[in-house]
């Protein structure tokens, strides 16, 4: 999927960058979104969490897309709509423990798996994200 996946070792390219940049950097992290909440929404595995979340995850799947672009280096969509994100004061309404943290990333791995993502930016974005991830724990 990635030709320049040997930089995901290095510091020299964003997440962004890696995953296509302004050519097609927005469409895979909107791909890597939707993938991410059908598994949430299929999986039992994941249900607890699917269970905190609304019925309808439209605008969940539309902020999630925001803020990873802009996370990941590119255009600061969610910021510029939203304001500060506040991740972790917005999700204290959400009993998330251990076991929610490791079902978000189930879903998160799950998906990139799914996208056959490489191997190397897989390992390294799974990292990144499970420290947000982890940063969400209030139990
Ligand atoms: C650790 C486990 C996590 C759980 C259980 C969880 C759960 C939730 C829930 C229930 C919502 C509300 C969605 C709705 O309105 O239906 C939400 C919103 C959101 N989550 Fe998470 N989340 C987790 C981790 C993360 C991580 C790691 C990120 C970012 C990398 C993230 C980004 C967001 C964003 C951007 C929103 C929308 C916030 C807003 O503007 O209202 N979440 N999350």
């Amino acid at each position: 999927m990635l030709d320049k996946i040997e930089e995901a070792g290095s510091n020299k390219s964003t997440f962004f960058e890696l995953l296509g940049g302004e050519a097609s950097g927005i469409e895979n992290i909107r791909q890597l979104v939707e993938t991410f909440y059908d598994i949430m929404e299929s999986d039992p595995k994941a249900q607890p969490i699917r269970a905190m979340h609304q019925a309808d995850l439209t605008s969940a799947r539309e902020k999630l897309f925001m803020f990873l672009t802009g996370w990941t280096g590119g255009p600061q969509l969610y910021i510029e709509r939203y304001g500060h994100p506040m991740l972790r004061a917005r999700h204290l309404p959400f009993v998330i423990d251990e076991s929610a943290r490791d079902q978000w990333m189930y879903c998160m791995i799950k998906a990139m798996h799914q996208l056959d993502y490489d191997d190397e930016l897989m390992k390294k974005l799974a990292g990144q994200l499970y420290g947000v991830a982890d940063f969400m724990r209030n139990h």
